[in-house]
This record gives C-alpha cells, sequence and structure tokens, in this order.
C-alpha cells in the first residue's frame, strides 16, 4: 500500500475495507471488520462504563443533540469519524467494546477512550490507556479463536482494518505540570516516548495478525480551545503547535519504517492536523458558525 498522504481518512479506509466486499449476515472469508483504537476523536462511549469523571464523559447535553438521543458518550453533537468510515465501508455501526449489552464483534469493535493517551500515565485513572485497549483486543483475539477456530479467527484478523487516533492527550495532559512543558524531557525525547509506545501497539496488532492499519495525526494543539481556556489573555501556546509537528514527523517515519521491515504489514495516514488547523482558521468556510468546548478533552 502506497504512503497516501493528505488524502482524507474516510477516503484511505473505504477503500481498505472495500478492497473485497463485505456481505453483512455471516462470516465468510470476503469479511472485513474494523477495529478501532484511540482517544475522544473515536471514542463511541466506552467512558459510561469506566469509573472516571464528567470531564472524561460525554453521556450528557449538549453532545448527541444533533443525532444520538440520548447522548451516546460520543464528544461530538452527532456521529464522529469511525462512525462515518463504517457506515461508508457498508458495515453496522461498529459497536462499543466495554458496552455489557455488546457482545458480537465479528464486524469490528471500538476500543477507544476520551483522555487516552499513548503513555500509560497520560490521565492516568480516568481512561483506557492504549495499552490497556491492546490487551482488550488480546481478549477479543481470543475469543475469535475459540468461537472460530484459528483459521478463521486468523483470515478475519488479517483481513481487519486497525484505525488508531491518540497521542494528543500526552502532550496536553502534560502542559499543566510546569511552564516548560514535558519537563524533564527535551521535546526529541518525550516525542520518542510517545512514538515508541504507539509503535509497541501497532507491533502488537501485527503480532496478533492485523496488517491493515489507518492512522490519524494529531492536531496542532497550541490554540486548542482548552489550551487557551488555561493561559492569560487565552493566548495560544506556540510550543505545542511545535511539539505536535514533531510528533506527526515522527510518525510518519514510524509508519514507513514499520511498512518497510514488517513483512505484509500496510498503512494510510490521514492528516488530521491539517484538516482540523483548516476549519479553526477558518470555520464559517467549513460551515461552523459558533465553536464551543464543552470538555478539555482531545
Ligand atoms: C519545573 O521546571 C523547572 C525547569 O524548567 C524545574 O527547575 C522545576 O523544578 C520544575 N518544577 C516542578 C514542580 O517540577
Ligand atoms: C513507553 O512509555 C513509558 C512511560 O510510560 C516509557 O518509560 C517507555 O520507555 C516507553 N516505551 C518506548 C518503547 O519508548
Amino acid at each position: 500500500m502506497a504512503v497516501t498522504n493528505y488524502v482524507p481518512l474516510l477516503v484511505i479506509v473505504s477503500c481498505l475495507l472495500m478492497l473485497t466486499s463485505s456481505s453483512h449476515g455471516h462470516y465468510d472469508k470476503e469479511h472485513i471488520p474494523l477495529f478501532v483504537f484511540g482517544d475522544s476523536l473515536f471514542d463511541p462511549g466506552n467512558n459510561n462504563y469506566i469509573n472516571t469523571t464528567p470531564d472524561f464523559q460525554a453521556n450528557y447535553w449538549p453532545y448527541g443533540v444533533s443525532y444520538f438521543h440520548p447522548a451516546s458518550g460520543r464528544f461530538s453533537d452527532g456521529r464522529i469519524l469511525s462512525d462515518f468510515i463504517a457506515e461508508y465501508a457498508g458495515l453496522p455501526l461498529i459497536p462499543t467494546y466495554l458496552d455489557p449489552q455488546n457482545d458480537d464483534f465479528l464486524y469490528g469493535a471500538n476500543f477507544a477512550s476520551g483522555g487516552a493517551g499513548a503513555l500509560v500515565e497520560s490521565n492516568a485513572g480516568f481512561v483506557v490507556d492504549l495499552k490497556t485497549q491492546l490487551e482488550y483486543f488480546g481478549d477479543l483475539e481470543k475469543q475469535f479463536r475459540r468461537n472460530l477456530g484459528d483459521a478463521k479467527a486468523e483470515q478475519l484478523l488479517s483481513n481487519a482494518v486497525y484505525m488508531f487516533g491518540c497521542g494528543g492527550n500526552d502532550y496536553l495532559s502534560s502542559v499543566g505540570n510546569n511552564d516548560s512543558i514535558l519537563y524533564p524531557y527535551t521535546h526529541e525525547q518525550y516525542v520518542r516516548m510517545v512514538i515508541g509506545n504507539l509503535t509497541d501497539v501497532i507491533k502488537g496488532i501485527y503480532e496478533k495478525g492485523g496488517r491493515k492499519i489507518a492512522f490519524a495525526t494529531i492536531p496542532l494543539l497550541a490554540c486548542w480551545p482548552s489550551v487557551r481556556a488555561g493561559r492569560v489573555g487565552n493566548t495560544c501556546n506556540e510550543e505545542l503547535d511545535l511539539i505536535s509537528s514533531l510528533h506527526n514527523q515522527e510518525l510518519t517515519k514510524k509508519l514507513q519504517e514499520l511498512e518497510n521491515h514488517l513483512d505484509g504489514f500496510m498503512y494510510s495516514k490521514f492528516d488530521l492536523a491539517n484538516e482540523v488547523n483548516k476549519r479553526m482558521r477558518n470555520p464559517s468556510k467549513y460551515g461552523t458558525s459558533e465553536l464551543r468546548n464543552p470538555s478539555n478533552l482531545v
């Protein structure tokens, strides 16, 4: 799979998913599930089922006002990216993994948790960090092997698309710690640690048989509403744009490196940073007349 910078994630993932057509209602070898990991960008309501605080949940007004009634736990007035991607790929809504009502994950599962980072320290105790999300996926892998047998389970896992949106919280959650963000680490050291942990999780997916990864870059965080809200004069914190950009550069390098070294590994990258930046700088052009930020999460 070629590197597909700057192509919208929806298009990329839909293509990955539709390389072969999927049919509903039963399992067959063309079946392509979607597994989703990350933070509030993709959380469909997992945080409703963990012990946390309302800051890390989105199951109340005005969340969900334009689509889910009542609010589903998505950090959005309506659907989130992963919902649209599933729809365009002809999949059902991907089930929220921690919702005890869900037990059929043949079309995929969504493990994302609002506020989660790649580092276990980021918002620890309030979120399901990415490593734990991978452990839950490991439980599901075992369940597939038990229920389908090894051969079918392996086919399902290698057909599947694994979509990630994670990393922004690793930088946001450190901002408050000190005037010099990320102290005692340099930007380079800290980014290496975040990317190192993301890489471990991608390798974990690969070891369990996953081959197709879709990754979103992190937003440029300097002018993020929650960042500005915490600063005198509501100024942007330009240091955060430097580190977000560095993260995205390193992510790009790492994905390319993994593709070069892991047999059968393919990825697509969505330049979320650029897409969000355009919308924050020129909201009316994209149909937003009023910007609000009811939560301090990515
Ligand atoms: C904040 O960072 C400075 C160095 O930039 C360091 O000297 C100081 O001890 C740090 N404070 C805390 C509370 O970590
Ligand atoms: C992952 O993050 C931890 C801190 O949570 C750090 O100690 C470790 O070195 C990181 N791993 C890699 C491979 O960078």
